[in-house]
């Protein structure tokens, strides 16, 4: 039979070279294919599903998508194309825990574990299944990883008939408030390396002194969620084999796993170090996928205890009913984009977050974050305080004022030990384009005019009064007075203000 003719634009789904090949299963493609093709073979194969009666319409997420555009505080995904929120919306009604009913979207969950998992070459044995699932978020993810850190190391401590009932964990204090989490829920004592004024990452040296016999692992953060800079993930494991340490390190990539093998690919931060047992990254970040979707995979069964594993569906995860929509979305995305799509967007952010950084120092901005794609594509950044609008004003201030413009750009107050340092974060999403990274840099430009020429008491009066007066305001969720004091965690301690994710 004669080969079928290279793929033209103007070839049929079906008469495609794709439609003659099986889906990808277990590597992501080197190349993307057209978005037609990803739907319809992707759409092929979900009706061996049962098949769902209800199809909504898409225009829920294109509505939030008109106002999000000027969100740039969060790392959340915004924008998908049609054909995946086709898809999505098609599977609204499908609960992804009944494997049964619903086994392709099961198979398709452990496609995109397979192709995360290579993706941060975990060794593989041929085409066995590699551990690990999808999760609402990195949140749950980091719980699940907590848990198996903890079950692993009390089942040897018991084996070698030794105490395990004091674990810990060691972290950088700029994590993530799901670490503090993890440690509180999960009865972890949490062991801090802490932040200085001018060091917003952990400190390899100091983290690796902190392990005790106690200690449950390392968290290593691949893109902090304030400055988007990567931890020296690589340090920290030749530390551990250098001292000959019986400890291991999970590395939360919550938002860099989907951007460092595509801009960095030599960077080693992944399994390609004996110590790294366990990631996470979550796919609504740059995985692309509107939330909520994390993953979690392991090195080896080694270190996901058996016990964590319940044979019904095989679940590992916290809670049980979800929606299939988001890991249909993330294998969209997946085999979509492929590794060249997702490297073309995330070296366009790239070097839209350096264009941005560049526009901002000339604006009288110190810049925190890294460029040239030596951290996430975002852009943090404080007053310098030989700025003029310094003298009067704080960060908070000018976030006030861009959001009197429509953007919503809020200023933080940095990880204890910083000495009270605060900053602004611009996170660079795929839809934040040159043309509305232009009309920003614009509108901060118009912002920090307004402040120079205005004074701090008018400022800060008019802030309160736009507080007091705001109708949306009211509908913010109250916490029970029970609640309010809180003061265990680095916020209540410190006065740590956690970014938005
Ligand atoms: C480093 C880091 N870890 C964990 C999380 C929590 O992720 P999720 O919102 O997916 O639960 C975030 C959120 O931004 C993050 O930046």
């Amino acid at each position: 039979m004669a080969e079928p003719s290279p793929d033209e634009v103007s070839t049929s789904v079906y008469g495609s070279s794709w439609a003659a090949q099986d889906l990808p299963r277990l590597d992501m493609p080197e190349l993307e294919m057209p978005k037609e093709v990803a739907y319809r073979l992707i759409k092929d194969d979900l009706t061996l599903d049962g098949t769902p009666t209800l199809n909504l319409v898409g225009y829920m997420l294109s509505t939030a998508e008109l106002f999000a555009h000027r969100i740039q505080a969060s790392f959340v995904t915004t924008y998908m194309e049609d054909e995946a929120e086709k898809l999505m919306t098609d599977a609204f009604n499908k609960n992804f825990i009944d494997y049964e009913e619903y086994p392709v979207s099961a198979d398709i969950q452990n496609r995109c574990v397979s192709m995360i998992a290579r993706l941060y070459n975990c060794p593989t044995d041929g085409d066995a299944a590699v551990m690990g699932t999808s999760t609402i978020g990195s949140s749950e993810a980091i719980m699940l990883a907590t848990l198996a850190m903890k079950k692993r190391w009390q089942n040897k401590r018991r084996a070698e008939g030794k105490p395990f009932d004091k674990p810990n964990i060691v972290m950088n204090s700029a994590v993530q408030v799901c670490w503090e989490k993890a440690a509180r829920y999960f009865d972890v004592e949490e062991k801090y390396v802490f932040c200085t004024a001018d060091r917003y990452v952990i400190d390899p040296e100091q983290a690796v002194d902190l392990v005790d016999e106690n200690t449950i692992g390392i968290c290593a953060i691949l893109g902090t969620t304030y400055t988007g800079e990567y931890e020296d993930v690589k340090a920290i494991n030749d530390l551990l084999v250098e001292r000959n340490i019986d400890c291991n390190i999970h590395v939360d990539a919550a938002s860099g796993g989907f951007v460092a093998p595509f801009v960095n690919p030599e960077l080693e931060w992944d399994f390609r170090l004996p110590k790294v047992v366990s990631i996470n990254v979550s796919g609504h970040k740059y995985g692309l996928v509107y939330p909520g979707v994390g993953w979690v995979v392991w090195r080896d069964p080694e270190f996901l205890p058996k016990e964590l594993i319940f044979n019904i569906n095989a679940s590992f995860t916290l809670n049980f009913s979800k929606g299939a929509s988001q890991v249909i979305g993330q294998y969209y995305q997946m085999i979509r984009l492929g590794k060249r799509g997702y490297r073309s967007i995330m070296l366009n952010l790239t070097r839209t977050a350096d264009y941005l950084a560049s526009a901002l120092t000339k604006l009288g901005f110190i810049i925190m974050s890294q460029g040239n794609g030596e951290g996430l594509p975002l852009v943090a950044f404080r007053l310098d305080p030989n700025n003029e609008v310094a003298s009067k004003h704080d960060e908070f201030a000018i976030a006030h004022q861009l959001r009197e413009r429509g953007w919503v750009v809020p200023a933080y107050t940095m990880a204890p030990h910083s000495e009270q340092l605060k900053l602004m974060r611009v996170v660079v999403r795929e839809d934040f384009s040159r043309s509305r990274c232009d009309a920003l840099i614009t509108d901060l430009a118009l912002c920090m005019k307004t402040l120079r020429e205005t004074d701090a008491k008018f400022i800060k009066d008019h802030q309160q009064h736009v507080k007091e007066n705001r109708g949306r305001t009211k509908l913010r969720h109250k916490i029970n007075k029970h609640y309010s004091k809180e003061g265990h965690s680095l916020q209540g301690k410190h006065g740590k203000t956690h970014a938005v994710c």
